[in-house]
């Protein structure tokens, strides 16, 4: 038999991982996420509590993964196996948290899909929305509708994906980051411009804490949403920074780029805050609208605008989240590629890249079949509301409760809401208590660069980490089981 030579494959350059990087970690968490739970739990005070977590926790579980990836040079089964036998299953969590999150994210980005060509078709005067005020919730329970862009968007992943990571991913990546910011700020400004949109920068940034002694809301809830906020925005807990850093090259600081990337993530949060808030002060809508916000809210803001530019706007708008969609649904498909790849060239299968094409096809064609769930559910509609399958609630018959409303919800308590929480605080502790903060810096000092925070980092995997993992916990499952 001839002699293959196999690659996993690895960033071209730094950039290109920064990119890449970045490109995970900003997404629907922070464009859509990141607003509506800011106009939820009480603006400023929201903020604030948001940028302490990404600081004490967010950085210090990112240069964790980063870290464990590249010693190990392997996916996540890989690198908890070959770390710690016994906890090969933390490796496990994350390809479930992975599948489970493209279940629902994968529907989410064909939404918005949808949203941008509609957009792009209105500009030339092909109207396709119909009245916008009742679109949203004619297109959640069109099931053919739903089906069908899940699908384009999961072939436009798949294509991605298969290509290999600079082929690829980091290819992508290079050419979309740059590109979403600078349709951001092009949104920013015009929404700046409009009469009334001072009223959500004040919400955002004129220091107020009233939410903390709101019944409603309390400082306990802004902590456990801000928490269980930064995590998910910051692709935590699932392995995927592990993945990323698996293909980052020794000369790289690994330190250096994990600020870069929480520092990329929160401004782009904000931004986005920045453009959505404003957006519905001007035109007189609710901020505190919830989930809607991204979709129906937002359309109607656009429709209000009116015209040429109002439609302009819709598509930059839409076309900047697919993209933020996009550039994180392909890092965390690429978390299930690559654990098929590793072992496949364990085993010295699969050809020259061990079989990438084929494992990336395979996965999402069982997230596709899972995905129809959500797809088909009318997110929530059920088929009390028109849509052609049940939700869990009206499946088993019971209460409506976060984890059951529908089954966005459901993966949503699965992934976001028990497993990658779990998954970091597993990952500190051992890194703190097992393993010792040194493993972690010596492969930050792989560059030849003295690693800084030696301190800080200790008393974040120890003590800081995992306590505030277990407020994330308790808040995910109040918030789903409650
Ligand atoms: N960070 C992404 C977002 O903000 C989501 C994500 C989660 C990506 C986990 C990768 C891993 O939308």
């Amino acid at each position: 038999m001839e002699e293959q030579k196999q690659d996993r494959g690895s960033f071209g350059s730094n950039f290109g991982f920064l990119m890449a990087a970045i490109g995970s970690a900003v997404g629907l968490g922070n464009i859509w996420g990141f607003p509506y739970k800011m106009g939820k739990c009480g603006g400023f005070a929201f903020l604030i509590v948001y940028l302490c977590l990404a600081v004490f926790v967010g950085l210090c579980v990112m240069v964790g993964e980063m870290s464990l990836g590249r010693k190990t040079g392997q996916g996540v089964v890989g690198a908890y196996h070959k770390l710690a036998a016994k906890f090969t299953w933390v490796g496990w969590a994350g390809i479930i948290t992975g599948f489970c999150i493209l279940c629902f994210y994968l529907v989410l980005g064909g939404m918005v899909t949808r949203y941008a060509c509609g957009y792009l078709l209105a500009m030339f005067g092909v109207d396709t929305f119909g009245d916008p005020a009742t679109f949203f919730g004619r297109f959640l329970v069109n099931g053919g509708g739903m089906v069908l862009w899940f699908f384009i968007f999961t072939l436009i992943n798949v294509l991605i994906v298969s290509g290999g990571i600079q082929g690829g991913i980091e290819k992508f990546n290079k050419i979309a980051m740059p590109a979403l910011f600078f349709i951001l700020v092009a949104v920013l400004i015009y929404v700046a411009c409009q009469p009334g949109a001072g009223d959500g920068y004040k919400f955002m940034f004129a220091a107020n804490f009233s939410v903390f002694s709101d019944p409603e809301v309390g400082f306990l809830k802004v902590l456990k949403t801000a928490a269980g906020q930064m995590f998910f925005s910051l692709s935590l807990g699932m392995g995927c920074m592990i993945t990323y850093g698996s293909y980052l090259e020794k000369k790289e600081d690994i330190q250096k780029n994990s600020v870069i990337v929480v520092c990329c993530d929160t401004m782009m949060a904000i931004l986005a805050g920045c453009v959505v808030l404003p957006a519905c002060a001007a035109f007189g809508l609710d901020y505190g609208g919830g989930p809607g916000l991204l979709f129906s809210t937002m359309q109607i803001v656009f429709s209000k605008m009116g015209g040429f530019i109002g439609n302009l706007m819709g598509f930059l708008f839409y076309f900047l989240v697919f993209l933020a969609a996009l550039s994180s649904s392909i890092s965390i498909l690429e978390v299930c590629t690559a654990y098929s790849v590793d072992k496949n060239m364990a085993a010295g299968k699969g050809g020259k890249d061990g079989g990438r094409k084929k494992a990336t096809i395979l996965f999402a064609i069982g997230i596709f079949v899972f995905g129809l769930l959500v797809a088909l559910d009318g997110l929530g509609s059920g088929v009390a509301g028109g849509a052609a399958i049940k939700t869990p609630a009206e499946l088993f018959g019971i209460g409506v409760k976060g984890w059951n409303d529908c089954w966005l919800d459901f993966y949503d308590m699965i992934s976001e809401g028990i497993l990658m929480p779990l998954g970091a605080m597993v990952m500190s502790l051992l890194i703190g208590w097992k393993w010792g903060t040194n493993m972690v810096l010596e492969e930050c000092e792989a560059d030849g660069k003295k690693a800084w925070g030696r301190g800080f980092f200790n008393a974040c995997f120890k003590f800081i980490t995992p306590i505030g993992m277990v407020v994330v916990l308790y808040g995910q499952l109040t918030g789903f089981f409650g």
